[in-house]
């Protein structure tokens, strides 16, 4: 394990921290990495739910009309002046170009104004680092299932910053399979919470639909087949003029996901004999998966841990809270620093 860096001087580090990847324009306030003095969001779910998902254009304004005011909340709210901020910290990936490029000229002319260092996050690493917030006491290594709107990992995290990845989706992400679904369903975006509340009044066993396991020793996921199982199931139901009980439909399609994640997760932990496993990304927050991933850990002796509902999803939190311990190793970013919309963990 590296050693971390004392705080300096004795006085504590303050992280700014900016998030614009996606659909939340997002600003935070660290002390020392880990304890939050202020994580704004500002959500644009409202502007984009009417075209039943993220509109990149129309996001790249929205997070221009937003970020001085959420940098200056965030400030304002953890009771400090620019001045006092140490470094900055900023998501350059992956994510939609145009978005990520505004939270990026934001950091960098703060970084050259105040004269501090910048520090570019991968936004898949901050998602991982939600954890370290939320648990005081973690500390690597751990196994990481990693699962969002955008990405699906399954990574050992030997270290701080120290990835070695053991799977990754072949097609779509576990967060993007949630919200096709929910769009077939009717129910709305973005569907993974819609599911999520639906599927507790549904039977998981009404509709037998495929675990996709691909090769007996692979920790890659598959999403597609399911995905197509359910929108095959749904026409034939219409066909026939049989009912569909979407409550049933969405406990069925949630209950294949969630077994395959569990499954795979537990053997890729007595793989790598991990204690603990971290689960991270907005999908982190289905309860259903956080119940049996925390249940199935428990029958092995594993423990299992995962962030708070508000640190699942994209805040810029996470992202100081990757920042720091990048900077803790000497990785500063230059003002060169480019927008990488298919940024890469590991
Ligand atoms: O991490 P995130 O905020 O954005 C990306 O980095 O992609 O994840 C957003 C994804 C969406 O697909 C959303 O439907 C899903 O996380 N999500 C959930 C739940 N809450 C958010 N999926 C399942 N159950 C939930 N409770
Ligand atoms: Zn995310």
């Amino acid at each position: 394990m590296k050693t971390l860096l004392p705080p300096k001087n004795g006085r504590d580090y303050r992280t700014l921290a900016i998030e614009t990847s996606c659909d939340e324009t997002s600003a935070a306030v660290l002390k020392n990495g880990r304890e939050i003095l202020s994580n704004v969001i500002s959500s644009q779910i409202d502007v984009h739910k009417k075209f039943g998902g993220v509109v990149p254009e129309v996001a790249s304004r929205k997070h221009i009309e937003n970020i001085n005011i959420v940098i200056q909340e965030a400030l304002d709210e953890a009771e400090i002046t620019m001045d006092q901020i140490d470094h900055i910290g900023v998501t350059y990936g992956p994510g939609l170009v145009g978005a990520l490029l505004v939270g990026l000229s934001a950091a960098k002319a703060m970084a050259y104004a105040l004269d501090i260092p910048l520090i570019g996050v991968n936004h898949i690493e901050g998602h991982i680092c939600a954890n370290y917030i939320a648990h005081p006491d973690l500390k690597p290594p751990f196994l990481c299932l990693i699962v969002s709107g955008g990405h699906t990992y399954l990574a050992h995290v030997n270290d701080y910053g120290e990835y070695e990845m053991m799977g990754k989706t072949r097609d779509d992400a576990v967060g993007e399979a949630f919200d096709k679904v929910a769009r077939a369903l009717g129910l709305g975006y973005p569907g993974g919470p819609l599911i999520d509340k639906i599927a507790k009044e549904g039977n998981p066993e009404a509709v037998d639909f495929p675990r996709v396991y691909l090769e007996p020793d692979t920790f890659d996921f598959s999403m597609s087949g399911l995905k197509s199982a359910v929108l095959n199931y749904l026409n034939s139901q219409k066909q026939r003029g049989a009912s569909i009980r979407v409550e049933d439909v969405a406990a069925s399609f949630q209950q294949a996901v969630i077994e395959v994640l569990v499954n795979k997760t537990l053997h890729a932990a007595r793989k790598k004999e991990a204690h603990t496993i971290v689960l991270a990304g907005g999908v982190a927050a289905n309860s259903a998966l956080r119940m049996q991933l925390e249940r199935e850990g428990k029958k092995e002796g594993i423990a299992v841990k995962y962030p708070p509902l508000i640190l699942c999803t994209d805040n810029a939190a996470m992202i100081g809270c990757a920042a720091y311990y990048r900077y803790q190793q000497g990785k500063v970013s230059d003002l060169y620093l480019n927008a990488i919309p298919d940024l890469k963990l590991g």
